[in-house]
């Protein structure tokens, strides 16, 4: 439940002496809910991991700590840190200093949430079992707005949500719970979240009015989310003002619906000053938007950008907008454009209090996909991108799937705008373009189970997240060895179990599902399980246009839909040549016969059949793993895990044989290697 919040004991030793050494004094001089959440925080930890308490004091005379805001007067603050430091810590940030001769280490930030921030950087350093005798860093976040977005309903169910109901709601009531979302509060700006939109993007009939009836239970939810740091947004429903029966129209452009929306903003922010503002998700999968009235997205982002603009809200309008009632027969569009040809053309036309928020990659979340062809191509638009915790298509927290490295990849790689080198964490962080607003938002997987993520390795998702978001420059290595000591401790043979699983798992998961970038081959609706034709016949847009003698989607430009020209610069030119397009994402983009020859030197359906006996191998080999942390970890957390890995690796096997099944009949080709197929 304490996730990584948990504070393992540390073993006694010479690091544990320069901890209680530094740790038995804290001195606090300032109010501010915040700031005495950031000592709580710390008292709580120290007890913890060090079986010490925290004395508190004024002005410790021996070794201690001292957390406080620069401006904020206290002694020790206002002596350590020199103005040049002072100046460049942002509103975020915090600096931190060992100082042998005030023997004091000093946490000083310009809000009392950089604080905080600071206090937990301490905590996750004797956590990690790292020197603290000279510190001396700034450190600010990366990316200014740093989101997460629930997909919690009202009734208590959770879209794709694979941890239990939501603890936010139950039978249309909110929680009475608050101990619940304070921690839920603490872990999230321990991992360094600034933003929380509290309802799903489709936002039904009661959801709609978040925004008036139910203001109160809302704004009771902001005022903790303030004391960690945190700003709630909501969803709204675009077609709000019809639903109340006010106004006979949600036209972006009619004086009528342009009031309504400026009157509820007055009421939000009267009821949460610090509100964040909308996120919309409109035109999209049968959800009302601007189209209905011929309008288009900037007409009704910017609508409600104008109600918001005073109160210094914003409008995150979403860019998965695609047609989902395609006829699996129509071979000219194509899903995969979409989002790029409805928004490209509105570049620049955004109020600035305005961001577009752009799904990592043209389809939905898959396995493998390549970078949505939007990074990049909009100049004069403030822009977020968003990246799905909740494994949807990842294994649904059944399997282990660690994304950071997945994140890590996407956030690496160079779109070419500018015509120099541009890889989407500059995108993202607003500095290629010099946006105003930007950063990154991810769909939560928590829910009410106990451990918060179904799936304990799933926490590292979580926590990994915000990580990234808050230094994209951090390697999933390090985020991965951060969250396993912060859970676990400081163990080193455990350590390098536990992170092995994580960082293959991604390569596994995607080995023994799908491969060579094609995606969909998933049961329809949930989502879950192998199920090779289960989307070819819809209305989705997913397709892989298998037969008897190849698979793939035809995205080039000669012979296909197009999209690669989508890219910029050699992306194109490499995306669109079947003999240069990288082995990951062929059938994304080429149709191709199962004899065709990949880069590795093997067919692709040699390819198929080898990466799923040795995806479904090496699943196995993940439970074995686990197998030898029984009796050095606690045991809630071994059989826990160990029940999932065992599920994982029985799925697997059933993935394996469906998908090998499918393509030895449909090619008649068999294995090189003569193993059993059915
Ligand atoms: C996916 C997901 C939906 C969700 C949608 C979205 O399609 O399956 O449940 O509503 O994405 O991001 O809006």
């Amino acid at each position: 439940y304490n996730a990584w919040l948990s504070y393992p004991k540390l073993q006694q030793g010479p690091l544990y002496k320069q901890y209680a050494k530094w740790c038995g004094a804290v001195s606090v001089t300032e109010g501010g809910e915040t700031l005495q959440a950031a000592l709580q925080e710390w008292t709580r930890g120290i007890a913890s991991l060090l079986d010490l308490e925290a004395v508190s004091k004024p002005q410790p005379e021996e070794f201690g700590v001292a957390f406080g805001t620069f401006t904020g007067g206290h002694p020790l603050i206002q002596g350590l840190f020199e103005d040049k430091t002072v100046q460049s810590v942002g509103a975020e940030g915090f600096a931190i200093r060992t100082s042998q001769s005030r023997k004091c280490i000093a946490v000083g930030a310009s809000s009392q949430a950089g604080v905080l921030y600071g206090v937990f950087h301490l905590l996750r350093l004797i956590a990690s079992g790292k020197d603290i005798e000279n510190l001396d860093e700034v450190v600010n976040p990366v990316n200014s707005l740093r989101m997460i977005n629930h997909w919690d309903n009202f009734d208590g169910s959770v879209e794709r949500g694979y941890s239990g109901r939501s603890f936010l709601y139950e039978n249309n009531q909110f929680t009475k719970d608050m101990d619940r979302i304070t921690d839920y509060a603490r872990l999230m700006s321990t991992a360094g979240i600034n933003a929380i939109a509290i309802n799903n993007v489709n936002v039904h009939a009661l959801e709609t009015l978040f925004i008036s009836t139910y203001l109160p239970d809302v704004a009771r939810i902001a005022d903790i989310f303030r004391i960690y740091g945190i700003r709630l947004f909501l969803c709204v429903n675009f077609a709000g003002p019809m639903h109340e029966g006010e106004v006979g129209t949600a036209d972006p452009l009619d004086a009528g619906v342009q009031e309504w929306w400026k009157s509820r903003a007055a009421d939000i922010y009267a009821a949460i000053p610090d509100f964040g503002g909308f996120v919309v998700k409109a035109d999209s999968e049968n959800r009302p938007g601007p189209f209905t009235y011929g309008r288009n997205h900037a007409d009704g982002a910017n609508m409600l950008a104008e109600a918001l603009e005073p109160y210094g809200g914003i409008v995150i309008w979403r860019c998965f907008v695609y047609n989902c009632k395609q006829d699996w027969r129509d071979r000219k569009t194509d899903r995969a454009r979409a989002a790029y040809d409805h928004f490209r053309p509105l570049d620049g036309q955004f109020h600035d209090n305005v961001i577009l928020q752009i799904k990592n990659g043209p389809m939905d979340f898959q396995v493998r996909e390549p970078v949505s062809p939007l990074f990049g191509a909009l100049e004069r638009t403030n822009q977020v991108i968003e990246f799905q915790i909740a494994q949807e298509y990842t294994g649904q927290q059944r399997h282990v799937c660690y994304l950071v490295p997945q994140w890590k990849e996407i956030m690496e790689f160079d779109t070419q705008a500018k015509g120099g080198t541009a890889p989407v964490k500059r995108i993202v962080d607003g500095s290629l373009w010099g946006n105003r607003l930007s950063g990154i938002a991810a769909v939560s997987n928590v829910g009410n189970d106990r451990n918060w993520t179904g799936h304990l390795l799933s926490q590292a998702n979580l926590y990994g997240f915000g990580r990234l978001a808050w230094n994209p420059e951090l390697s999933a290595e390090e985020i991965a060895a951060e969250w396993i000591a912060l859970t676990f401790g400081t163990d080193t043979a455990v350590a390098g179990v536990i992170s092995r699983i994580l960082l293959d798992s991604w390569e596994i998961y995607e080995s023994y599902t799908s491969p060579l970038g094609v995606g969909w081959m998933i049961n329809p609706e949930h989502h879950y399980g192998p199920n090779v034709d289960g989307y070819e016949y819809s209305m989705w847009g997913t397709y892989h246009y298998a037969d008897h003698q190849g698979i793939g989607v035809d995205r080039t430009v000669a012979t296909g839909t197009g999209y690669s020209a989508q890219y910029m610069g050699s992306n194109a030119v490499r995306y669109d040549s079947l003999e240069d397009c990288p082995d990951e994402l062929l059938l994304f983009f080429h149709h191709v016969p199962y004899t065709h020859v990949l880069h590795s030197g093997k067919t692709v359906i040699q390819h198929i059949y080898d990466t799923h006996f040795e995806g479904a191998e090496r699943a196995e080999g993940l439970l074995d793993a686990w197998g030898g942390l029984k009796g050095s970890i606690a045991d809630g957390l071994y059989t826990q895990v160990e029940e999932r890995l065992k599920g994982q690796a029985a799925h697997a096997k059933e993935w394996r044989d469906q998908i090998n099944t499918y393509f030895y009949r449909k090619s008649g080709i068999a294995d090189a290697l003569g193993r059993t197929i059915y």
